[in-house]
């Protein structure tokens, strides 16, 4: 291959990849390498600022508090929210999605009502509805696929009824990399019902520009890890009347207003839903890694992963036996989900690491997708903004040693 382009941000930035010249990570989907900056706004933190906040009247415990909240303030911004405190720092997607299901989900679904999911979910977001709906009696509706698994709209308009109280829908597929129109979801969804929108935006968020203020959804989660960030951090971006309606999902310090003996109250948003020590450092990390997004440019990251899965794409659906999922590359986010005739997607995925190829295999925690393609796994690249070419041709020229192996000891 030719036209070896450069990364959009340099693996100088991110020192596991610039200390393995020869490796080809193609996983970030399931988690982004970090770039220096973020290690360094980590470091900085505990070398500079630790203190617990909110709890000491001494300097560096008013430090390490704004610090948090800076950090609040930057990523809210970074996803178009004006009002900081309807951004609640969770422990990632998953967190997010049992806590709406846990806490608005418990005070508001009955027995009878109806909740929407989809089969593209990622299970963070289809398994935390399923349960709610054994446990209050309610009927759980799934919207199934088009061929391109993508979400089928007219069975959604179908399934959406002034009967339904939720839907919940994946932004981005973690599997496939289907793109959902949101606002199309949205349009429908408030034209049948009062149902509320829940978005799972894990795969979203560290790949197009998203700007929640301008979308109408109710809540909208994503993880910090996928997004050049720490593990152990991410988002809940709710509506504020529904959340401050809401019960608090965890009880404990800091989230309350007042103790007595028999009951409590509970203190304001967002501290409401950020029970214990906060995670003060990881939101510190995760700012620093979307004023990096940031400078990259969020238009300029996508304009990357579809020039990159388009080369990626072609070579890939030119070998011999190859099945490519998903809509077409400009619908979907930096994901390439494929099977390869007669080699286990797990096989693949050790023969390509012997060729320094980083892939995820198996069912992408999305069972239901899976039984819906009639597989019960895929191999799976994904790209991001140290990608390049040179990672594409890697892929390609692995796979293609993986046939042959296989060609021969078959
Ligand atoms: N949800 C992550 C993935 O898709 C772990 O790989």
């Amino acid at each position: 291959m030719t036209d070896v382009t450069g990364t959009l941000a340099p693996r100088a930035d991110f020192p596991l990849l610039a200390a393995q010249p020869g490796l080809h990570y193609l996983d970030s989907a399931a988690t982004a390498q970090k770039p220096r900056l973020v290690l360094d706004a980590l470091r900085d933190f505990y070398e500079t600022a630790n203190a617990n906040p909110h709890r000491g009247a001494y300097a560096l415990s008013a430090l390490a508090t704004d610090r948090y909240h800076e950090a609040r303030a930057t990523i809210a911004r970074f996803v178009g929210v004006a009002d900081a405190d309807r951004l609640i720092f969770t422990r990632g997607t998953t967190e997010a999605m049992n806590l709406v299901a846990t806490s608005w989900g418990r005070t508001n679904v009955r027995a009878g009502d109806e909740i929407v999911v989809t089969a593209l979910e990622h299970h963070a977001n289809f398994v935390p509805w399923q349960q709610l709906a054994k446990a209050v009696g309610a009927t759980l509706r799934i919207v199934e696929l088009t061929a391109q698994q993508t979400i089928d709209l007219d069975q959604l308009r179908d399934l959406v009824t002034t009967r339904t109280r939720v839907v919940a829908v994946t932004h981005v597929s973690n599997a496939v990399g289907a793109i959902t129109p949101l606002d199309d979801v949205v349009r429908l969804v408030r034209a049948r019902s009062r149902a509320i929108i829940v978005v799972d935006g894990a795969q979203a968020v560290p790949h197009l520009p998203v700007d929640l203020d301008a979308l109408d959804v109710d809540f909208y989660a994503f993880s910090g890890h996928k997004l050049l960030g720490p593990m152990g951090i991410g988002v809940l971006v709710g509506r504020r009347a529904l959340l401050e309606a809401m019960p608090p999902y965890q009880f404990g310090g800091d989230m309350i207003e007042w103790v007595h003996d028999l009951d409590s109250t509970w203190n304001v948003l967002p501290h409401k839903f950020e029970a214990g020590t906060p995670n003060a450092a990881d939101a510190v990390g995760l700012a620093a890694a979307t004023r990096y997004l940031t400078a990259l440019g969020m238009a300029n990251v996508r304009a990357h992963e579809v020039a990159l899965l388009a080369r990626a794409e072609a070579a890939v659906r030119a070998l011999p036996g190859v099945t490519v999922y998903g809509p077409p590359p400009t619908e979907r986010s930096g994901v390439l989900s494929f099977s390869v005739a007669d080699v286990h997607p797990h096989d693949l995925a050790t023969i390509l690491d012997q060729h320094g190829v980083c892939i995820r295999a198996g069912h992408h925690c999305a069972q239901p997708l899976m039984r819906r393609l009639g597989v019960s796994a895929t191999a799976r690249a994904s790209f991001y903004v140290y990608s390049d070419d040179r990672d594409v041709d890697a892929l390609v020229g692995a796979l293609e040693a993986a046939q042959a192996l296989f060609a021969t000891s078959g």
